[in-house]
């Protein structure tokens, strides 16, 4: 018997693995409080989940590639139906620029902290992610350090990954940073997850036609819209770009029950999203509160969410506040490392009783060290 290893892509020992752990422990047991993965307590609409069962009838017929609500959502845009791109959520996005711009040994400029699966899939095909560390800003937040990425740039930098609130620091980058990186002519690919929080902030969406060949925006109905496990994610993009990302898509990777709920959230955004934006607004807002006024931790306000904590000088790992507060109260929020080396938390919205308990444990576990 020969060792697979000799069939084995050469980078397969490097590739990093996506954690998925604790969804087997929460879905095994509803009685966990889901704060550590971003998702959004509040489900999908009744008129969702009809559009969902209406498909469902027809789950005999592959899916086509969405045509009417790509010319939707293209219009929303300014841009037209071949602009934008449906998958599976943003993750697929993630993915696919991967396959499409990184060969091994490439390099792609992901900023730290960020969501780890941009340096996941750049693994997956053999590239190199170059983590930068974001720097504090003047009002104590986390920001991109635009001098050092650009600083950070070979002739084997093929992507550079842009979160935008970033996951998990939730700050927005400035435009005129964003620009200088589109301006080098690397792929810039634009995260922008969580923008439906923050609607008074507007995409970065337009200057795909100022940046045809390098600019691509991506968005997901995981995270406002509450439908991470339905999964509806879009590219928008040059048709110049959609079009090699399509070469690279596996066919139906959008599925059709997606679809169907992609489109009935799609056209009742307006109504929907209010109520679930304000409710989001108003428990960030509570948690950053609440965390500020406990000595010696930096809570990073948010524009997503969630919120990530710097325990600052107190001396705690993440981990450590991790393990408490789901002893204490059966809520699993997430450890994060932070620049530098820390390690600090990152909690993401639960329902409103679920925020408080969390909160209170995260005081009280503070209050028994000191
Ligand atoms: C910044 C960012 N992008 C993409 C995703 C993936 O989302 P989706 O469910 O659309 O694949 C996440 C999920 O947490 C995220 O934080």
């Amino acid at each position: 018997m020969g060792d697979i290893k000799q069939f084995l892509v050469p980078w397969a020992d490097d590739i990093s693995v996506y954690s998925t752990d604790d969804l087997l422990s929460a879905w095994a047991d509803p009685e966990i409080g889901r704060m550590m993965l971003n998702e959004n307590p509040l489900g999908p609409s009744e008129r969702v989940i009809k559009a969902v069962q209406e498909a469902a009838r027809l789950g005999n017929r592959y899916p086509d590639t969405g045509p009417r609500l790509r010319e939707k959502i293209g219009r929303f845009y300014g841009l037209g139906p071949d602009n934008v791109y449906l998958g599976n959520g943003s993750s697929e996005m993630i993915d696919n620029i991967m396959r499409l711009f990184v060969a091994p040994g490439d390099e792609v400029i992901v900023p730290n902290p960020a969501f780890s699966l941009f340096k996941v899939r750049a693994t997956t095909v053999g590239g190199k992610p170059i983590l930068i560390d974001m720097k504090r800003n003047p009002e104590g937040g986390l920001q991109y350090d635009a001098q050092a990425m650009l600083k950070a740039i070979t002739p084997r930098t093929k992507l550079f990954i842009i979160c935008t609130p970033n996951n998990p620091s939730g700050d927005f980058i400035p435009e005129k940073d964003l620009i200088r990186f589109l301006d080098t002519g690397i792929p810039v690919f634009i995260d922008e997850a969580y923008l439906e929080y923050h609607p008074e902030h507007p995409s970065y969406a337009p200057l795909i036609t100022k940046y045809p060949d390098n600019a691509m925006v991506s968005r997901t109905m995981s995270k406002a819209f509450g439908m991470a496990g339905i999964r509806f994610g879009y590219l928008l993009a040059s048709e110049k770009m959609i079009g090699y990302l399509r070469k690279i898509q596996l066919p139906w990777s959008l599925g059709l029950l997606s679809l169907a709920a992609g489109e009935a959230a799609w056209d009742e955004r307006e109504e929907e999203l209010k109520g679930k934006v304000e409710f989001n607004r108003r428990e960030i807002n509570y948690i950053w509160e609440e965390l500020s006024g406990i000595d010696g931790l930096h809570p990073f306000y948010s524009y997503g969410n969630y919120i990530l904590v710097d325990p600052g000088e107190t001396g705690v790992e993440g981990n450590e506040v991790v393990d408490y507060v789901f002893r204490e109260t059966k809520i699993m929020i997430k450890a994060y490392p932070l620049p530098g080396g820390k390690e600090g938390f990152r909690l993401s919205l639960g329902t409103q009783e679920q925020n408080r308990a969390c909160v209170d444990a995260i005081r009280k576990f503070f209050r028994t060290r000191s």
